[in-house]
């Protein structure tokens, strides 16, 4: 009997069907455009999860489905991809869906319905998930009581607790953040959370802190804002300009590749899933992680969709190599 190893990445998160529309412009209110569609996988945890699969660790998704055709997809998405998955049946609801609008600059403006992803319940996540993981990741892109079981779970497993801030949600509990070794926002989520948070870090202290802000400070300040967030590793992600990584010790920045970006939609999962795999490759060392993030982050926006556009190990492996 060929047994697999148990999964060292635990994935919980969002599976949703990505339907996107490309357009030269986005249109304006009342305005109807042309364009061309394409359908496929995504969802932040899910596209995390095949990132991370893809990249070479032995990963497990859980995540929420409904019953029907998009759901068929997910499960033969996993199969096809061989990489494990939970998907939990919620007979009341549709699998979550996004509209995605992509520019003919490669921007994108997306709508997610939630759909089963919000019905993710405590059931659903057994403790038996995640013994033996050695990283467990997860964003907001489900239930948030899942999201707080989840952080929870991996903490007791002994797991390095991963998570990626996205979508930012007014409903965010930032006590949660105790439960939280990584922190990955991206820009947007970054501010975000400094203003929710640790506005007293702000300059001055009564101002929002803004992303023309984010986008114009040292990196120094960027650190100092990082460390009033009260987690052990915080990485900002920084579009095509790299990451900042903050940590007790100090601060590093990395510069993203330079490469021809045709669609960035699904980047900033790239990243989280190539950084899960790099801490388990790299023993949790997080600066080698985060290259490893960078290079499957890179190559990820150099093809159209989300999880299909996320590179297999060889195809990173041969693009370091180019970049060493
Ligand atoms: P998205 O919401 O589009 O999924 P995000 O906003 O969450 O992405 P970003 O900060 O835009 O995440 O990107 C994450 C990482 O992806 C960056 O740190 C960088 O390594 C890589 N990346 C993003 N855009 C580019 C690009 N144009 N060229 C090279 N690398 C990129
Ligand atoms: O981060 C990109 C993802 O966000 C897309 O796949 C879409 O499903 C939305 O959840």
């Amino acid at each position: 009997m060929v047994t697999s190893p148990p999964p060292s990445v635990v994935v919980v998160g969002s599976y949703v069907q990505d339907l996107t529309w490309r357009c030269a412009a986005f249109p304006y209110a009342g305005q109807t455009t042309l364009g061309t569609f394409t359908t496929g996988p995504g969802g932040k945890g899910s596209n995390q999860a095949i990132a991370a699969g893809r990249a070479g660790a032995a990963t497990l998704f859980a995540g929420a489905v409904g019953t029907d055709a998009f759901a068929a997809v997910a499960e033969a998405f996993y199969k096809e991809n061989g990489i494990a998955a939970r998907f939990a049946p919620k007979p009341r609801h549709a699998t979550g869906t996004a509209a995605i609008l992509v520019n003919d600059e490669g921007q994108n403006e997306i709508v997610v319905a939630l759909g089963a992803n919000g019905a993710l319940s405590l059931a659903d996540l057994p403790p038996a998930l995640f013994a033996g993981a050695k990283v467990v990741v997860t964003q907001l892109e489900t239930s948030l009581s899942a999201v707080a079981h989840t952080l929870r779970a991996g903490r007791r497993a002994k797991a390095i607790t991963v998570l990626n801030p996205a979508p930012m949600r007014a409903d965010f509990d930032p006590a949660l953040l105790k439960f939280v070794d990584v922190l990955i926002p991206n820009e947007t989520e970054f501010v975000a959370l400094v203003n929710q948070l640790a506005p007293a870090a702000s300059s001055p202290a009564t101002a929002a802190y803004t992303e023309a802000q984010l986008a114009a400070e040292p990196p120094a300040r960027t650190h100092a804002r990082a460390r009033a967030l009260g987690v052990a590793t915080v990485i900002v992600t920084l579009g095509k300009r790299g990451c900042l990584i903050s940590q007790a010790a100090g601060f590093s920045f990395i510069p993203a590749h330079r490469v021809k970006a045709i669609d960035t939609t699904g980047a900033g999962d790239a990243f989280v899933g190539g950084f899960a795999a790099g801490l388990v490759e790299h023993a949790g060392d997080v600066a080698a992680a985060a290259r490893l993030g960078q290079a499957v982050a890179a190559l990820s926006v150099t093809k159209p969709g989300t999880a299909p556009a996320m590179p297999w190990r060889r195809e990173v492996l041969k693009f370091l190599k180019t970049r060493a």
